[in-house]
Parts: C-alpha cells; structure tokens; sequence
C-alpha cells in the first residue's frame, strides 16, 4: 500500500507560511516582509539541482543527500493532496507544466472542473473531504506514495485522521514571529513518530520522522 507522506519546510519558531502571505498581499511582498521570509524557508529547495531542473530554472545547484532526498520526493509520488490556498499560490506561482505529473486532489468548497496542465499534472477539485480525496489519491498513485503537499490546515487534518506515516521536516533557522504554524488544532489520539534519519547542513535540518 501506499505511503502517505508530508516534506515541507519550517521556520525554527514552527511556521510553515509567514504572516501576511496571502494572495491579498501577493503584491505586497514588503509587508511584514513575508516575501523575505518565504525567500529565507525556502532557498535551500532552490538551490537543489534536481528541484532547479524541474521547475526549469536554469543549470546548476548541489548535487549531494539533500538534491538526493528532493529528487526521491518527486519520484516516489503518485499523487498529491493539498488545500485550496497552497493551490491559488501555486496557480500563480507554477510554470506552465505543473510541477506534478500526476493527478492532485485539491481541497476545497469550490465547485470546479479538473485543470489539466501540459506534461501529465491535472488537478482535481475535491468537495467531499480529506477521506474522500485520500481514497482518491490511493486509486491514482498506485503503488507510489501519496504526498500530503500542504498547506498547514490540510496537514493538520490528516494527522488528526491518523494515516501519515512519514513526517518530513526541513527546518530552516529563521522565525517568523507568526503565519500559518504547522502544529496546532491536533485532536487526541495524537500520531507518535520516531526520528528516522537526519540530514545536516549549513541552512537547514532535514529530519524524517516515520511511525
Ligand atoms: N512551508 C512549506 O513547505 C509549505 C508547503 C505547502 C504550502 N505552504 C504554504 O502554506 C500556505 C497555505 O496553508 P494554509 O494552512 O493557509 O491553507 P491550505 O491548507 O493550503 O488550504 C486551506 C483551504 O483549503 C480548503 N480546504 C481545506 N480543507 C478542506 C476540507 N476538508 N473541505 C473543503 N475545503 C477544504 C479551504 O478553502 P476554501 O474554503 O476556500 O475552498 C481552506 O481554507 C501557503 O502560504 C503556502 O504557500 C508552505
């Protein structure tokens, strides 16, 4: 069966967005300075040559555990689940071939038709839940791994149901001071996970946690 996995990055104060970044302040990128904050999370990812390649950013960039743990994420993953508002960034943000190639369940209330994009990425829009589109993502993936992408209030709602198995953390030390923060609104049971390897660098701390 598949692994239901999340990799996303943190702030050291345990943020996953900064405050003020919203598609209202898309265009503000000096306020409370988030687009320098989302700049410092994520500068690590950008600097990975598998990551540069795939999103068509020019040559370059490390070769070493940290591009080999970026290119297994993408490469395990048969499909994707996130929220609404990691989409409406996304939308704006993606190039024209969606980073993805495969089906994404997009979380959401609104009532939309599947976007498919050149090169295999068609994003459907999923009005039943997080169980609905995980049953969806399972049918899809196949035998690869289903990436819970985000944002926090999507995340949150998987740990509550209990079915991630892999927690990966990239933690950046940088604080935020506030935003969208990744461990709150947790129901009890809560999930326990043990560390399961680390990888050190000098601009983050890449830690995977698994059950
Ligand atoms: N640090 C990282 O690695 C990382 C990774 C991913 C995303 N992010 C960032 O995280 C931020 C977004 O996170 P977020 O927590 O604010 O939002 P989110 O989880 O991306 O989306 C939340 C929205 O999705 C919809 N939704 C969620 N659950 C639903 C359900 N069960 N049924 C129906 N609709 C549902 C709702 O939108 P509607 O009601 O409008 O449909 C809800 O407001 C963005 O800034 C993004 O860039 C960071």
């Amino acid at each position: 069966m598949s692994t239901v996995f999340v990799n996303i990055a943190l702030s050291l104060d345990g943020y996953m967005a900064p405050e003020s970044m919203t598609m209202e302040n898309w265009d503000q990128p000096d306020d409370k300075h988030w687009a320098a904050k989302w700049g410092a999370l994520t500068s690590w990812m950008f600097n990975q040559r598998y990551f540069r390649e795939k999103l068509q950013l020019g040559a370059g960039g490390e070769s070493g555990p940290v591009n080999d743990m970026v290119r297994y994420t993408f490469e395990r993953t048969g499909a994707y689940i996130m929220g609404k508002r990691m989409f409406e960034g996304g939308e704006r943000g993606w190039p024209e071939e969606a980073p993805f190639h495969t089906p994404v369940y997009v979380l959401t209330h609104e009532q939309r038709a599947p976007w498919v994009r050149p090169g295999g990425t068609t994003f459907y829009f999923v009005n039943e839940g997080p169980a609905r589109a995980l049953e969806l993502a399972r049918q899809a993936a196949g035998s690869r791994d289903i990436r819970i992408s985000g944002g926090a209030d999507v995340i949150q709602q998987y740990l509550n149901l209990g079915v991630i198995d892999e927690l990966e953390i990239n933690l950046v030390p940088v604080l935020f001071g506030g935003g969208r923060r990744l461990f709150e609104n947790l129901r009890e049971p809560l999930p326990q996970f043990r560390i399961d390897r680390v990888i050190d660098s000098p601009v983050a701390t890449h830690v995977r946690y698994v059950r």
